[in-house]
């Protein structure tokens, strides 16, 4: 093994030990911060192989029995070999390498957002298990690379409700809005503040991200390629204040950078280089350079050393050695470097400072901040502001006033006679199918875009999903009930369905029941198929296939598809009405519509025999008690799939 001058160097320093117990609720500036070390991570998926193995991307790909890489199957890839470093208070900690080099797996496990395979994390010399890394998560700001909010609410909304979900519930609201404030200041985004986010340049929305993470004044700071997408200053600037908060305020900042600026590399206290899964390089940037002077790749006068790296990483460096040889340079950078030699170092010190944090208590933990009521409050509160803008959009009820006057010109002023049976139920078939169908697509729309900030502020330990959950469904009520009571409103007494009130307020609230089946629905197919284009699929076919067993389209379904019937919300909803409204004797009108008239103008018929001929099933009370069963049961399956999903998930 050649030598290695950076990684002897390693030193961790005078680090006090500072047991996790020890990290308060409140804010102690005067924090001396966290110390966060890694050892021998290793990391490895399941991919199913579908191809020859031999064009793997980089990685190794470890193929039991699949010695000729042809053979088809489940392969372990390992896309995070036994990684070792630390990342101290008060420095920025910079991880570098070519794309899929594993930096965004690393900061996922860092984060304590993805599980890993074996390897220690230690905090303060604390190694975490799954119960101390569940505390901690709280503890960590993790800024994802891509920028996910509810684009509708404005910067300072946004700031305002992390800060009301996050922050110590027995704080003032004076006290939280401090913090927003400062938070504003410390990003530059007054200008911003009232703009709703979608409006926002890429640079500022950044801004945001890592604003709502460092509102709750993290101890350690992860952002995922903070930079990508900024021009050169913004980035510089970026960097610089994060560089100003570790060293101020004591945090541990660790990011991924994608080619630096030459100025920024040699910023950074400590850069970590990967390549394949694998490390190549871990300590200070200069020493680094030194590094491959001694491997004889050293960096040529005036060139970038973060371009020089990935050069060597990418094997587009046109050095000497490697054309020399077979090996390129990035693989014999990677057979280079001794991780052990760091990982022997790290064990040692977060066994001695293990040991000593081992008499601390674990008190009782709660994850969260605030109370249950507390973070359903907010949330009821944030999601009105959200759902108004997405639901109760002016288009939307422009949308129900029109489709009223059109449904109540197609049928207007119908008699209540013999031959306008099939119009009356077409009208409220027509009336269920839209209003059920809308609210299924438009509540799985609106689901997956959400799903992925939910899991994002899960996973910071915002609040507990069944809050969510409640509030999602209390906040929507008023737009699901509005919307189709504006429609109800005017189509109902243009079409002259019936004069009765308690018939018009009857049929309203079935129509109003059976859309909230609808919105059911639509968050079950939302949680449960990731993927938007095949959720759309599924619930474009599932909602027709239940619309066309609802009983108006087609009345003789084939016997052994009756028991389907009964999972269709559209023939409950249906037969919950027509009762309702057929309730008095028909009068015959020579039309010959129903055969028991016999072309008579005169007599009338019993409604019982019109609901026979409507193939009506069951009492009002039995179809609105199954409305009312659809309208919960997927709701309780939707909440359980959210809950099983984890944000480290791909
Ligand atoms: N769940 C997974 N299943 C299969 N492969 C995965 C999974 N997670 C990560 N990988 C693979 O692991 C490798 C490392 O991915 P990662 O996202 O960590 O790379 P990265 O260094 O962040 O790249 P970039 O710079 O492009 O963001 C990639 O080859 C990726 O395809
Ligand atoms: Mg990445």
């Amino acid at each position: 093994m050649s030598s290695q001058p950076s990684q002897t160097a390693l030193s961790f320093g005078d680090d006090e030990s500072i047991p996790i117990d020890s990290v308060k609720d409140d804010r102690d500036r005067s924090s001396s911060g966290l110390l966060l070390r890694w050892s021998r991570l290793r990391k490895t998926v399941l991919v199913q192989k579908s191809y020859d193995s031999r064009i793997s991307f980089g990685a190794p790909i470890i193929a039991p029995g699949a010695a000729n890489g042809a053979q088809r199957g489940n392969t372990k890839k390992v896309i995070l070999s036994d990684v070792s470093g630390f990342a101290r208070p008060g420095e920025v900690f910079a991880m570098m390498g070519p794309s899929g080099s594993g930096k965004t797996s690393l900061l996922n496990c860092l984060s304590g957002r993805s599980p890993y395979e074996s390897g220690v994390l230690s905090i303060n010399g604390k190694p975490l298990d799954q119960q101390n890394m569940k505390r901690l998560m709280a503890k960590i700001a993790y800024v994802k690379q891509t920028d996910i909010f509810f684009e509708h609410l404005t910067v300072y909304d946004q700031l305002f409700y992390t800060a009301s979900l996050r922050l110590p519930q027995t704080w003032s609201k004076e006290k939280k809005l401090a913090e927003v404030d400062r938070t504003i200041e410390l990003l530059r985004l007054s200008k911003v503040a009232d703009s709703e986010i979608r409006m926002l340049s890429g640079g500022e929305k950044k801004r945001v991200n890592i604003g709502t993470e460092l509102l709750t004044d993290p101890e350690i700071v992860l952002l995922d390629e903070p930079t990508s997408g900024l021009d050169s200053t913004t980035s510089v600037e970026l960097v610089k204040m994060l560089q100003q908060l570790a060293q101020k305020s004591q945090k541990t900042v660790i990011m991924s950078i994608h080619q630096p600026s030459s100025a920024l590399f040699q910023s950074f206290d400590r850069v970590l280089y990967l390549a394949g899964g694998s490390a190549v390089y871990f300590g200070k940037p200069k020493d680094s350079l030194v590094y491959l002077k001694e491997h004889g790749m050293s960096c040529p006068d005036g060139y970038n050393a973060a371009d020089h790296w990935m050069d060597l990483l990418d094997g587009l460096s046109s050095y000497t050695y490697a054309r020399s040889t077979s090996m390129t340079t990035r693989q014999r950078l990677i057979r280079d470097w001794d991780n052990e030699v760091i990982a022997k170092e790290l064990d040692t010190s977060v066994n001695e400072e293990g040991d000593k944090s081992t008499t601390s208590k674990n008190k009782e933990y709660s994850k969260y901040n605030t109370s249950w009521g507390f973070q359903y409050k907010i949330l009821v509160n944030r999601s009105l502001k959200n759902s108004r803008s997405a639901i109760f959009t002016p288009i939307n009820i422009i949308k129900s006033v029109l489709i009223g006057f059109v449904a109540g010109v197609l049928y207007f002023q119908m008699d209540y006679t013999e031959s306008s049976i099939q119009d009356r139920a077409s009208y409220f078939f027509f009336t269920m199918t839209y209003w059920v169908m809308d609210s299924m697509f438009q509540s799985f729309m609106t689901f997956p875009t959400e799903r992925d900030v939910v899991l994002k502020e899960r996973a910071s330990g915002s609040y507990r999903l069944s809050a969510y959950f409640l509030a999602k469904t209390t906040s929507e009520l008023p737009a699901r009930v509005i919307l189709p009571c504006v429609y109800m409103v005017i189509s109902f007494w243009m079409a002259s369905i019936s004069n009765s009130f308690s018939i018009f307020f009857a049929t309203v609230g079935i129509t109003l029941l059976s859309v909230m089946t609808g919105e059911a629905i639509g968050l079950l197919v939302g949680s449960t198929v990731y993927d938007m284009e095949k959720g759309q699929t599924v619930l474009t076919v599932v909602a027709l296939f239940l619309a066309l067993l609802g009983g108006f389209f087609v009345q003789n379904v084939p016997s052994w598809l009756d028991w389907a019937q009964y999972l269709s919300p559209f023939a409950y909803a249906f037969f919950a009405i027509l009762p309702i409204v057929f309730n008095e004797p028909i009068p015959c009108d020579g039309s010959d519509i129903i055969p028991q008239c016999g072309g008579s103008d005169t007599g009338s018929i019993a409604p019982e025999g019109v609901l026979e001929m409507l193939t009506v099933k069951n009492s009002v009370a039995f179809n609105a008690g199954m409305l009312f069963f659809f309208a919960l049961f997927p709701r309780f399956i939707a909440y359980f799939a959210l809950r099983a999903k984890k944000e480290g998930d791909r």
